[in-house]
This record gives C-alpha cells, sequence and structure tokens, in this order.
C-alpha cells in the first residue's frame, strides 16, 4: 500500500476499544456464571480468534457490530462449563490467546491442542509452560521447539509462588489464570509491574485476586514508580518531566525486588457489563501523527490511562510534546480520558527500566518519534521487543534505514539519531500490524510516499486504521 498524506490532524476520533481488555472480557465472561455484556469491543482479528477458541468449547456468544465498536454478549457457563473442543483451537496471530487460554486449559477436565499461525509458531512458549509444569499441569510443544502448538492435558493444579523472570502480563495472566483450578493460593512475581488488566477485572467479576498496590507499606513505592502522573503533559512541563522519567527509569525499589500479584483459587465468578476503554496502544499512532505533523490538532475521546500502559503520555512528555488529558474518568476499574494532542518540537529521550512494560508495544512509534527528535535516542532493557509479532528491534533498525534515520540495534533495545530529513522507502512490516502503522505514520512526516507491504495486516488489532487516518489528515 502507497501512503501520502500532506495535511495537518485536526477534528477528533474515538479510538476502538482496547485489545488486552476486550480479550480478557471474553475469557472472563466464558468463566462467569450468567451474561456479561461487552461494548466498545475490539473487532480486530486477534480478539475474534479468542471469541472462536471460546465458540469451539461450547461457550454462546453474540458479535454484533455498532457505530462504537461491537456490543458482545457472553453466555458464560461457569468455571467448570468449557466443553472439549472438536478440533486444535486456533490463536491466530494472538500471543494474549495462546498464552492466557493455556493457562485456563491446564485446569479443564480435558485435553486440548492450541496453536496458530506461523508468527505464533515461532514465539516463546517455556515462559509459560514452565511455571504451568510446576502447577502440576501437562503441556508440551508438539514440536519439542518450545512453540505452539502446545498440547495441553487437563489436570488438577496445585497452588505455587511463581518468580517471574520477565515482566510479562500474558505469563503472569497465564498463572493466575491456572490459579482459578489451583489447590491453594497462587502467586506471580515480576520484575517490574505488566499491564494489570487481568487483576483488575477477576477482581470485578468476583475473584480475590491480590497484588502489591494493596498493601499499604508496599503501595507509596508502587505509586511512586508507576501511579504518579500529572494530568498535563504540557511542553512547559518537561523538564521536570525529564528528570521524572529519569527516575522511573533508574529507580529499583529499596522495599522489594519484584511486584506480586495472586489469587485464591474456585471463585464464583459473575458474568458484569464491561465498557471497554479505547486503546492507547492505538491511540499511539494517532498521538504520535498529531504531534509530528505542523499544525496539527486533534482530540481523542475516550482513550484507557491506566498507569500501567500510560508510559508512552510520560516519554513524550519527557520529549516535549503537548497532551492535555480532559474529561478523566472510569470505564469499570479502568481510567480513560480524553486526550488533546497538538503538534510539538520533539527532542531525543532515554527509555528503560521499569517504565518499559509500561510502553512495550508503543517502542515502534516511540522510535518513529525519535527518528523526527532532535538529538540521539537510546531505547535499552527492552529486550522482549525480539519476541513479539515480528524481532520489532531487527525490523524497526532496517526500517528507519530504508527511510535515511541513523540507526542502530543493540540486544536490547536501539540507539536512534533523529533530526534528519527522513523519506518516503519501501518497508517490509513482516506482517508486523505495529510495524505497518508506525510506518504509515512516518509517511506524514516523509518527503516522498511510503510502499508498505502486507499493509492490511492492521486487521490484527485496528482494522479501520487507514480510514480513520484519512478521516483526521484534511
Ligand atoms: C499483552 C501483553 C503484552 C503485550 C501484548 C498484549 C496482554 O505482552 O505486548 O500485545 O494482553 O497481556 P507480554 O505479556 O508478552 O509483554
Amino acid at each position: 500500500m502507497k501512503i501520502k498524506y500532506t495535511a495537518p490532524l485536526r477534528g477528533e476520533l474515538s479510538i476502538p476499544g482496547d485489545k488486552s481488555i476486550s480479550h480478557r472480557s471474553v475469557m472472563f465472561g466464558a468463566l462467569a456464571e450468567g451474561t456479561t455484556e461487552v461494548t466498545n469491543f475490539l473487532t480486530g482479528a486477534d480478539c475474534l480468534s479468542t471469541i472462536s477458541c471460546f465458540r469451539q468449547m461450547g461457550i454462546e456468544i453474540e458479535c454484533t457490530p455498532s457505530a462504537q465498536g461491537a456490543h458482545v454478549l457472553i453466555y458464560g457457563k461457569g468455571l467448570h462449563g468449557l466443553s472439549a473442543p472438536f478440533t486444535t483451537l486456533d490463536a491466530g496471530n494472538s500471543g494474549t490467546t495462546v498464552r492466557l487460554l493455556s493457562g485456563i486449559l491446564a485446569g479443564q477436565a480435558f485435553d486440548t491442542v492450541i496453536t496458530g499461525d506461523a508468527s505464533i509458531q515461532k514465539r516463546p512458549m517455556k515462559r509459560i509452560m514452565t511455571p504451568l509444569t510446576a502447577m502440576g499441569a501437562d503441556i508440551s510443544s508438539e514440536n519439542g521447539n518450545g512453540c505452539a502448538p502446545l498440547s495441553i492435558r487437563g489436570k488438577k493444579l496445585h497452588g505455587t509462588h511463581y518468580a517471574s523472570p520477565v515482566a510479562s502480563a500474558q505469563v503472569k495472566s497465564c498463572v493466575l489464570l491456572a490459579g482459578l483450578y489451583a489447590d491453594g493460593i497462587t502467586s506471580v512475581t515480576e520484575p517490574a509491574v505488566s499491564r494489570n488488566h487481568s487483576e483488575l477485572m477477576l477482581r470485578y467479576f468476583g475473584a480475590d485476586v491480590r497484588t502489591d498496590a494493596d498493601e499499604p507499606s508496599l503501595s507509596s513505592a508502587v505509586s511512586n514508580e508507576l501511579y504518579g502522573r500529572a494530568s498535563s503533559f504540557e511542553p512547559d512541563a518537561s523538564a521536570s518531566a525529564a528528570q521524572t522519567l529519569k527516575t522511573l527509569n533508574n529507580t529499583k525499589s529499596a522495599a522489594h525486588t519484584g511486584f506480586t500479584a495472586s489469587i485464591s483459587p474456585e471463585p464464583t465468578l459473575v458474568g458484569q457489563k464491561v465498557r471497554v476503554p479505547g486503546d492507547i496502544s492505538s491511540a499511539a499512532y494517532f498521538i504520535a501523527a498529531a504531534l509530528l505533523v505542523p499544525g496539527s490538532e486533534l482530540l481523542l475521546r475516550n482513550v484507557g490511562i491506566n498507569p500501567t500502559r500510560d508510559g508512552m503520555l510520560r516519554v513524550c512528555q519527557a520529549m516535549g510534546a503537548d497532551i492535555t488529558l480532559l474529561n478523566e474518568d472510569h470505564s469499570g476499574a479502568e481510567p480513560c480520558a480524553d486526550l488533546l494532542v497538538r503538534s510539538s518540537h520533539l527532542n531525543a529521550v532515554e527509555i528503560g527500566g521499569n517504565i518499559i512494560p509500561t510502553l512495550i508495544d508503543e517502542l515502534p512509534i516511540l522510535a518513529v518519534l525519535a527518528a523526527f527528535a532532535d538529538g540521539t535516542t537510546v531505547i535499552r532493557d527492552a529486550a522482549e521487543l525480539r519476541v513479539k509479532e515480528s524481532d520489532r528491534i531487527a525490523v524497526m533498525t532496517e526500517n528507519l534505514s530504508r527511510i535515511g534515520c541513523p540507526v542502530e540495534a543493540t540486544e536490547d533495545g536501539m540507539i536512534i539519531t533523529g533530526g534528519k530529513a527522513l523519506h518516503g522507502a519501501s518497508i517490509d512490516s513482516y506482517k508486523d500490524h505495529r510495524i505497518a502503522m508506525s510506518f504509515a505514520v512516518a509517511a506524514l512526516a516523509c518527503s516522498g510516499e511510503m510502499d508498505i507491504l502486507d499493509a492490511e495486516c492492521v486487521n490484527i488489532s485496528y482494522p479501520e486504521f487507514y480510514e480513520d487516518l484519512a478521516k483526521v489528515c484534511r
């Protein structure tokens, strides 16, 4: 697909529903008793894969498109209401589906095989196989390479404590979901806080979930590190913002060496109403586009600003971005707000440490912002990028070089020299939705035309992406 828009971004946009929260609404709704009603559900291919897996396990799910996301009804059958699927479960491109579902499948009274597309079959699954096996699960990689297809024989599980070497919400959620079927309390400690949607939503459905943030003695350390957020991200605050970011980057709390979430087994989950906030990971492309194109002023409606997801806002603030939070509110347990973004002059920044999990999916678009910022941006502590839908360090380095940006890949990040005049080029998305969207945004600030291979892969998380971009570039 060839892309070239020239006009500033103006007007307003409602961002599609959050992918992580949409997945979880179906999973927890299926395990709950009674009906769960979800509004603003994301109809990206990943979330449709989750729906299809649960339908295969006997859960009736109605999904009706509406003007604002989809309206979804899940007729839950309780914790033990799933039935054996007739065929292999297909998670498509979705890591969240494979990893979270494996935690649920490990505790069932039936056996399953779960797999996905070529990308999923290369992504590491040992990270969930190890803790599940420690809980008594019988899970193996059919090809013996630690990847899907995974063969899972349902077993009675044991409560355990797992110290995860990676800050991964998929690992944490997998273990907590297996903990629903264990014979005692299950807990997970991670080296930095990853997104906490499972903890918030499981609790909302009636599970007994506890986290460090509930402990008064630890909550101040946690909130200092993560939850301290100014409600305005205007440029005049950027000097102190850069300082805050520096502190956050470097803080390893003296009070504790990890962040723990725990769950009690066999709760009765009860169907709920879930209003999914807009996905900050999708909003990220429009935030970046409005910052980059001179004369832009764009209002993004109803964006989720959960502090475990809002690292991009803090980094943009430190770069000098003019972003204002308006109408702060909650969608259930999830905080959300409207974001007013105005084009801004950006400066380089260092991104590393505990902030990384809070912006992990935004690093490709942050790398694009860095390419247009003054100075050299260093991204570190982000080795997880190598095991996403593509190796995002290698793919971003290759594609940024193609548009003329001096960039060096490191083992766990990138060093990007910004501020040079960049030009359109032929870009390989490697069928990774976040790469395609990042370079569609880069196209707005490059000379010439950008040609993106497999551009339609945006269907994974944002099917209307190009239409929405055309709508506001006028
Ligand atoms: C997700 C967690 C993150 C993120 C992914 C969605 C989730 O992955 O990159 O897009 O919904 O839990 P990791 O847990 O592997 O960091």
